[in-house]
């Protein structure tokens, strides 16, 4: 597959596709169905993006960079609360008013992951790795993104049956994660 970059520039990428998604709900109107749109499009992404981080970036933090345990732990809690105001944030229309604090909410808590993986675990990880190592990783975490939920027949055997991802009733979140980390690999 395509060479994309290091794993710092692939995940960097991502975070400047959702700063873009989250600018263009800043700037329509309170009410505006669009920002629905806009919001599910940044939920989409931001489970890919997590999804694939907890894959292999997190592992890597962990083996490779000192003190690399309790970055990997702050990260997965900051991703578990953004998950919580996404699911949250499926309930509501664009014209309620509980959609425009969630939507708040979650640019808040995204911004702040988003700095402090740029500036503090993105710059230690890089210390800490070979740049054939961040190559390596580059291409796991976009082999990792690249499983899109609605595809009926998951490339990998372990992965579970389309039934079972196409769940009815399950919120956009679940149904996301599920298709991208298999069904009962999450703790
Ligand atoms: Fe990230």
């Amino acid at each position: 597959m395509g060479h994309g970059g290091d794993v710092i520039t692939e995940l960097t990428t991502d975070h400047q596709e959702v700063e873009e998604l989250f600018t263009n709900i800043e700037e329509l109107p309170a009410g505006d169905r669009q920002r629905k749109v806009y919001a599910d499009q940044v939920t989409m992404e931001l489970v890919r993006h997590s999804v694939a981080e907890e894959a292999y970036l997190y592992p890597a933090v962990r083996e490779l960079v000192p003190g690399g345990d309790a970055l990997a732990d702050k990260e997965l809690e900051d991703h578990a609360e953004a998950e919580q105001t996404m699911k949250d944030m499926e309930n509501y229309e664009a014209d309620d008013p509980q959609f425009d604090m969630l939507v708040g909410k979650l640019m808040t808590e995204i911004r702040t992951h988003i700095r402090d993986e740029e500036n503090n675990l993105f710059p230690r990880l890089r210390e800490a790795c070979s740049p054939e190592m961040l190559n390596e990783l580059g291409d796991k975490v976009r082999q990792a993104k690249k499983t899109a939920p609605t595809r009926p027949h998951p490339s990998a055997p372990d992965k579970p049956p389309a039934n079972k991802i196409l769940a009815p009733g399950a919120g956009l979140v679940d149904r996301m994660r599920d298709a991208l980390s298999g069904r009962g690999k999450e703790s």
